[in-house]
């Protein structure tokens, strides 16, 4: 199978080359390689090649600058995902392009299904359904992927953050009042090829670990993993911040974005694992030897 991936260099992106590299044609680009902001550059390219499966794992991440830079959140996470869609029609290739958690505002206290009314309260997360609506607006099988609190080892995010405060820090603090589920990226990496070449109805897919935790029970989580595997830290459990007290955040972000992953576990007959599992494996692996 022919792949190609966009966002190559980033958290995700990396994960799926890493994954996909030996087993598949793939082809990656990263950000200086083909700027999703260049809309032609984008056409060019892409027509130019053949392939059966465009992932995009690309897009403008930056929750804050979101609020300020709009116009290019917009190009890159609204307008890119609509023109890739397009580009894959023409070609009969399938589009998998990835979205997230905060295109929900928040308000529910159970997990948010595929059908429930996403109604962002950020700019970040109205320009992500943006691209979501002009994929699904191309029809031709595409799959948009909504996954929630990243992580893995191809690029830092709040849990590396969170490790390495503890290593310099004796008293470290974290969100206590926020919940959503960690995800990890070798767990996306493996599961997407069943979509490869599969439908799903009503084109949108939840996958996250299982479970919900706040961001001082993930923190004091990896701590406790940290702990386990003889990695020396200087602080040993993490103290509350309410989200109230985030006063250096521009946006605003969902209290509660916990994606259910019932339908995934339907499609395919087994659930993600516990974000737990998914944490301790990913520490264990990659932050002993660091
Ligand atoms: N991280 C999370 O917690 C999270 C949560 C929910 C959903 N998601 C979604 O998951 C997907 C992957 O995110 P990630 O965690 O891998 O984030 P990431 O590490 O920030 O990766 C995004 C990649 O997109 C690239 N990019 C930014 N602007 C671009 C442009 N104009 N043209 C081409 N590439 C561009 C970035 O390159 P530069 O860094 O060089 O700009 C980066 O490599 C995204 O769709 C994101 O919305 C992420």
């Amino acid at each position: 199978m022919k792949i190609v991936i966009l966002g190559a260099g980033g958290r995700l992106g990396a994960a799926l080359l890493r994954e996909y590299r030996e087993k598949h044609d793939i082809a990656g680009f990263n950000h200086a390689q083909l700027d999703l902001a260049s809309l032609g550059d984008v056409r060019r390219t892409l027509d130019a090649m053949d392939f059966d499966v465009l992932i995009n794992a690309a897009a403008f991440t930056n929750v804050d600058a979101s609020e300020t830079e709009r116009d290019r959140a917009f190009l890159i996470n609204a307008d890119a995902p609509g023109i890739l869609a397009e580009i894959c029609n023409a070609k009969e290739a399938k589009l998998i392009h990835f979205s997230t958690d905060y295109v929900f505002g928040g308000e529910k206290r159970a997990p948010y299904t595929e059908k429930d009314q996403a109604s962002p309260i950020g700019f970040y997360g109205e320009s992500k359904l943006a691209g979501e609506k002009n994929v699904l607006a191309a029809g031709n099988g595409h799959v948009v992927v909504r996954v929630s609190w990243v992580f893995g080892p191809d690029r830092s995010s709040f849990v590396d953050a969170m490790i390495k405060r503890a290593q310099q820090d004796e008293q470290i603090n974290a969100v206590a009042d926020k919940f959503s589920t960690p995800t990890y990226t070798d767990d996306i990496a493996r599961m997407l090829p069943q979509f490869f070449n599969r439908r799903v109805e009503g084109g949108i897919l939840h996958f996250a670990n299982t479970g919900r935790c706040s961001w001082q029970e993930y923190a004091q989580w990896a701590l406790d993993c940290c702990g386990d595997a003889g990695i020396p830290l200087r602080a040993r459990t993490v103290g509350a911040l309410k989200l109230s007290e985030m006063k250096n955040w521009i946006a605003c972000r969902p209290v509660y974005s916990v994606l259910s992953t019932a339908k995934y576990a339907d499609l395919t007959g087994t659930p993600p694992r516990a974000w737990r599992e998914a944490v301790a494996d990913y520490i264990t692996r990659f932050y002993s030897q660091k």
